[in-house]
């Protein structure tokens, strides 16, 4: 039995345990995949101060994200198909994160449906929204996710069309696997997700089948989706989206400040800064480099999240201490889900939760209101200095 320490040992259990393509298709980036490396490198660019003979009794990592109560400022970020990752992915890691406290974002895309999550769970969910060139059914699905009482709607700016990831197209991925000969001879070796999967409540995309005419099964829905992301997307849309919802808005997909500028016009409640963990535009910077000049922008009047690189607590500290006031994760807890459902999630989220408490109090701070900049050394180019 291997002894977990790390997202990395997740990460290693779970590219045994799952089939291939839907490893690959977590596990990689847009195009050259410089942005998805950058994400995460980039975070070593900057360094924690060591501070010590600090009394470091009584910390806590609780905090709040758009108000709400957090165990840790860490929110399980909208992770399409997460379903295949493990059967009922989406149901195991939402318990997992109502029982550790923390946020539990379901995406538009997710195998188990809007509804099986909130009969699953009893703390509120945010419920991301992928916008659609079908205004009845975008509608009808804020109507669900209200019916469900989603405590904040998340919607996703950046994928009106999709960035092309070389090996899912390579895979041919789809919802329920395709059963070509290369397939069926990977599931082989992948048994235990193969029988897990037989018990799945849902194993196609559960916000869209029987919810949108004409596609009543697997086979309609890649050419449905393909063609359904709205390109005409602009604020005016959002804000009358938020209008529509009522409620507390993110916006995720932020990483440029006039961008940032134009979500606090629209009244977001909160932004992400995100490169959708680099699955978009390729050849964008990461999103830490990108907060500083984002916060410089709009940091005093709308929370900044972060997401796009975390695999560690202390990423999640740097993050913090740089001014976000909230983060996400993405692939560390797919890793975690992947390897052991439910348990895996929660690991993952205990994993993350001691590191940030250890290396918050090995930096002299005890709690997250206590962090700021000066916990951190930031190299004085980092943001860059570009031409106008
Ligand atoms: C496999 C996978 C599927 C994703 N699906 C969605 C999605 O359906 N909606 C969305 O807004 N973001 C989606 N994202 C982006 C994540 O919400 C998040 O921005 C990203 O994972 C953060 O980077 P990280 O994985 O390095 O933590 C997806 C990311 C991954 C890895």
């Amino acid at each position: 039995m291997t002894v977990i320490t790390c997202i990395d040992d997740l990460k290693r259990i779970y590219e045994r345990r799952v089939p291939r393509m839907f490893f690959d298709y977590a596990e990689s980036g847009s195009w050259t995949e410089q942005t998805f490396r950058e994400n995460t490198s980039d975070f070593e660019d900057i360094y924690l101060r060591q501070r010590v003979a600090v009394d470091m009794s009584g910390r806590s990592t609780a905090s709040q994200m758009i108000g709400q109560d957090v165990a840790m400022p860490v929110a399980l970020a909208p992770v399409g198909l997460t379903g295949m990752q493990c059967a009922d992915g989406e149901i195991k890691a939402a318990r997992a994160a109502e029982k550790f406290g923390v946020p539990f974002t379901l995406s538009t895309m997710s195998i188990n449906s809007i509804e099986d999550v909130a009969e699953a769970t009893t703390a509120p969910f945010w419920f991301q929204l992928y916008t659609m060139r079908d205004t009845d059914y975008v509608s009808r699905l804020i109507q669900r996710a209200k019916d469900a009482k989603c405590s904040a709607l998340v919607i996703t700016l950046d994928l009106q069309i999709l960035g092309q990831r070389h090996k899912d197209l390579k895979n041919g991925l789809s919802a329920p696997p395709k059963l070509t000969p290369s397939t069926i001879a990977n599931l082989m070796t992948k048994w235990r997700w193969g029988i897990e999967m037989l018990g799945a409540k849902r194993r196609n995309f559960g916000n869209i089948v029987g919810h949108v005419d004409g596609i009543s099964d697997s086979k309609d829905l890649g050419a449905w989706t393909a063609e359904s992301f709205d390109p005409t997307l602009d604020w005016d849309k959002v804000a009358k989206i938020k209008e529509e919802w009522g409620g507390k808005v993110i916006l995720k997909g932020i990483l440029d400040a006039e961008d940032a500028k134009m979500a606090l016009k629209v009244g977001a409640d909160a932004i992400i800064v995100s490169n959708h963990g680099g699955r978009q535009l390729d050849g964008a910077m990461s999103s830490i480099r990108a907060l500083p000049s984002i916060l410089e922008a709009v940091g005093d009047q709308v929370e900044v999240h972060l997401d796009s690189g975390i695999r560690s607590g202390q990423d999640i500290l740097k993050a913090l201490a740089m001014g976000a006031s909230g983060t996400y994760i993405g692939r560390a807890f797919v890793y975690g889900l992947g390897a052991m459902g439910e348990a895996g999630v929660t690991k993952a989220l205990e994993v993350l939760h001691k590191e940030l408490d250890t290396s918050m109090a090995l930096c002299g701070r005890r709690r997250i209101d206590e962090l700021g900049r000066d916990v951190l050394l930031i190299p004085e180019d980092f943001e860059g200095r570009w031409q106008a």
